[in-house]
């Protein structure tokens, strides 16, 4: 044993057997055996072995790793200590009332699910109802009973999970209007909140799974004027502003006419940024009016009745909503990211 290596044994007992908590043992622990500048991690790393003969080497060696071993033991007999000492005072009832109190973590809400609960409001004050519909679907309600060609594209293995026993993860909440209509008839107001999935190449707006909410209004004489006018209302109380929406054709199989819903980019008020690809524009919201032969699978007759459809994105609305930069950060699991969300909605 070399005197250097005396010197830190030495240190090390006296500086565990002074730590009486548990935060004091990890001080003395990171101070000798610290990746970055523990004093014997240093002492290690900084061994010049050339300069040795072949016995001073082994010998310099056995004595570095007993350090190790030796401090590594001290500081588990330390923790196992004071961990009881601590354990024992609690079981006696004693209670130190000069300590600082634990922090206690206080959760946050997903920003997704405060969308959620804020659409789910809002449409049940309009008189809409509530409903899951499923995140494994049939190849049929979410495509099929859709209008969706056999031959569509999104039906493809690149596009979509399909599971080994023929079922599929939805790509949208669409796959919940047939169900729907089967379910309750007409009139019909209700929306579709829920997780979708797809395979597809992730980036700053895109996700295999992200968040959708689908609405679906079916009854005698309703008009693209109706869509526009729940829009106004929803879009209103979601950002509590006044936001600039303009309407584009848009192509669905599930929808004649269709449209497009384009939002004003919140993120860069319209200058241009990642989200919105530099054009100032997201796209929010595809809607349209449903599908004569969509309300046909729902049993719903297209002469009497007629309907319109909407598929909101309610990642994409969070993004927006509160200046989320990046999509990927919602499932990330970062809680630096989380903490920011209030704990109540
Ligand atoms: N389901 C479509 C999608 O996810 C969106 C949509 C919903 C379009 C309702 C029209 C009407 O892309």
């Amino acid at each position: 044993m070399t005197a250097s290596t005396d010197a830190l044994r030495q240190a090390i007992v006296e500086e565990l057997a002074a730590a009486q908590e548990p935060h004091q043992v990890e001080e003395v622990r990171v101070k000798y055996l610290g990746q970055k500048d523990g004093a014997v991690t240093l002492l290690i790393r900084g061994t010049d072995y050339s300069a040795l003969s072949r016995d001073d080497r082994r010998a310099v060696g056995n004595d570095l790793s007993a350090i190790k071993t030796f401090a590594e033991e001290a500081v588990r007999d330390a923790r196992r200590r004071v961990e009881t000492y601590a354990a024992r005072q609690r079981r006696r009832g004693i209670v130190d009332l000069t300590l600082p109190g634990e922090r206690v973590n206080v959760g946050s809400i997903h920003p997704v699910n405060t969308i959620q609960m804020l659409l789910e409001d809002t449409f049940r004050s309009l008189g809409f109802i509530v409903e899951q519909g499923y995140e494994v679907e049939t190849e049929y309600y979410n495509f099929d009973a859709l209008n969706v060609p056999r031959d569509h594209p999104a039906r493809d293995m690149q596009d979509t999970f399909w599971l080994d026993n023929g079922l599929l993860l939805r790509t949208h909440t669409s796959a919940t209007q047939v169900r729907a209509m089967c379910k309750h008839g007409t009139p019909l107001r209700a929306i579709f909140p829920g997780r979708c999935f797809r395979y597809e190449a992730t980036d700053a707006s895109h996700e295999t799974s992200f968040y959708q909410c689908e609405g679906l209004v079916i009854d005698r004489g309703v008009t693209v004027a109706n869509l526009l006018a729940v829009m106004q209302a929803l879009l209103v109380q979601v950002f509590e502003r006044d936001v600039s929406v303009r309407l584009r054709p848009g192509y669905f199989p599930f929808v004649e006419p269709g449209f497009e819903l384009d939002l004003t980019c919140l993120i860069c008020d319209g200058s241009g940024c990642r989200v919105c690809k530099q054009s100032g524009w997201v796209e929010l919201m595809p809607c349209g009016m449903v599908h004569p032969r969509v309300l046909q699978a729902g049993g719903v007759d297209p002469d009497t009745h007629s309907g319109f459809a909407f598929g909101l994105g309610m990642t994409r609305l969070a993004m927006m909503k509160y200046g989320i930069p990046d999509i990927r950060l919602f499932d990330s699991g970062d809680w630096r990211f989380y903490q920011q969300f209030p704990a109540t909605v």
